[in-house]
């Protein structure tokens, strides 16, 4: 569990954005979604996995989406709390781990997303974050990841061969002190299918700034569904 890394990071912010308009994959899933599988984006009920500040779930509530979202940093969910009232809209924001049970009943959402928030889940709580994942999605949901993706990504080689984290695939990001697990396609698919099915994979370059430098990190970008 690193959960006092995280509520460390957002009491002073290194990483992590604490940005209040909703993130530009996330828009494009809920396009695609609404596009592509012809689903209005209203009156869905949305798990928001490691929510932040809020900024997506927010955002969906805005549109009037029954939200649940869950964080284990409590500055942060404080915050996404303060940001709701502001908005004057309704979210269950909740401490929960993300890789532990979820106190959600069977087949009860429309939509589970999770951007870039499973990264740092240990294996065994990975396991738990697919299976509450699949059970607590409607059959027909859909389930939206960005992750870090390893392929082609010479940071994250790089940092795996320096920095190694205690498990596969993983690194200790050392300005954070955070272990992050990077995925190969086939890890992904392999990993992922045993409970959804994949419609889109994507791999996505970005930039993510830090400390006046640069760095060029690959993620994937998964629609997914329950079969
Ligand atoms: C990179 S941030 C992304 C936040 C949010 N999804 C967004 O797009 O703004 C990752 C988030 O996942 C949360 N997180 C990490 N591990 C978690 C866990 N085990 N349970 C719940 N939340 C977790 C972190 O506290 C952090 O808020």
């Amino acid at each position: 569990m690193q959960d006092f890394i995280w509520e460390r990071e957002y009491r002073n912010p290194l990483l992590v954005t604490k940005g209040e308009d909703p993130q530009k994959d996330t828009l494009r899933f809920l396009k695609w979604l609404r596009r592509e599988r012809e689903i209005p984006l209203d009156h869905l009920s949305v798990l928001d996995l490691g929510c932040g500040t809020g900024r997506n779930s927010n955002y969906l509530a805005e549109l009037d989406n029954i939200v649940t979202g869950y964080e284990i940093s409590k500055t942060a969910i404080e915050l996404a709390k303060e940001r709701a009232k502001n908005l004057k809209i309704n979210v269950d924001y909740r401490v929960q781990n993300i890789g532990a049970p979820y106190p959600l009943a069977d087949n009860s959402m429309d939509v589970v997303i999770d951007v870039t928030s499973s990264n740092s889940l240990n294996e065994q709580e990975r396991e738990i974050y697919l299976s509450e994942t699949a059970r607590v999605l409607k059959q027909g949901g859909h389930f939206f990841v960005k992750t870090l993706c390893k392929d082609g990504d010479q940071n994250a080689k790089a940092l795996i061969k320096n920095n190694p984290g205690p498990e596969y695939d993983t690194y200790i990001n050392k300005d954070m002190g955070l272990t992050e697990r990077v995925f190969t396609e086939k890890d992904f698919r392999e990993m992922y299918s045993k409970y959804f099915q994949i419609l889109e994979l994507e791999k996505k370059t970005s930039y993510t700034r830090f400390k006046n430098q640069s760095y060029k990190r690959n993620f994937w970008l998964a629609y997914m569904v329950k079969f």
